[in-house]
């Protein structure tokens, strides 16, 4: 698939067939990510590949942590075969640098979202309260400022998903000459 073709084709699809996701590909869509962008060659991003029960020992963390964000994550870690958290190391003594890596990352997981379409994968980005909470990204094995910046949810699309049409406004645009 060329990339034209899966920037427009890739769609969000939180769903999953049961099928698994052979680890050649997960390591393919991560060698996509590191070519992205990045400032001052930081490669900001880290990978943390989570699947079968480590996902639930993962909800399980964060569940028996309670807190603000006590909500039972098992629908969203588990609805994947396996999830992808990409996380950033926080720069808190510079912060030009600390939201060009942040952009940095988020390029790299686009990377990661266009190779998944590619191959067939279907793919959602979340964030939210999951992203933010402390027993996360104590599981994770992260600092409590660093950024879980997506949780990179992987899998097949089912049977009835496999072309999902979207919409887009066209593009506000301001040309100067
Ligand atoms: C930074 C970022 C965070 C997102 N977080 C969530 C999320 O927490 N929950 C969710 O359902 N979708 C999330 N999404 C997916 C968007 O909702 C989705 O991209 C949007 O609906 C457009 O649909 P498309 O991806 O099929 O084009 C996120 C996307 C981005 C880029």
């Amino acid at each position: 698939m060329d990339v034209d073709t899966a920037i427009r084709e890739r769609r969000t699809i939180g769903v999953f067939s049961g099928q698994d996701v052979a680890a050649e590909l997960v390591e393919e869509l991560i060698d996509a990510a590191r070519w992205a962008p990045n400032h001052k060659h930081t490669e900001p991003w880290r990978f943390h590949v989570v699947s079968g029960s480590a996902r639930e020992e993962m909800a399980n963390a964060i569940l028996s942590a309670g807190g603000k964000f006590a909500k039972d994550p098992r629908g969203k870690l588990l609805r994947s075969p396996l999830f992808i958290a990409v996380t950033q190391q926080a720069v808190l003594d510079d912060p030009v640098r600390d939201q060009e890596d942040y952009a940095a990352v988020c390029c790299a997981v686009q990377n990661m979202m266009l190779a998944a379409t590619a191959r067939g994968l279907a793919t959602k980005w979340s964030t939210g309260a999951l992203a933010e909470h402390p027993a996360a990204k104590r599981w994770l094995g992260i600092g409590p400022d660093d950024r879980i910046v997506a949780y990179l949810y992987l899998g097949y699309p089912p049977e009835t998903m496999r072309s999902l049409t979207a919409e887009r406004r066209p593009a506000e645009v301001v040309w100067r000459s």
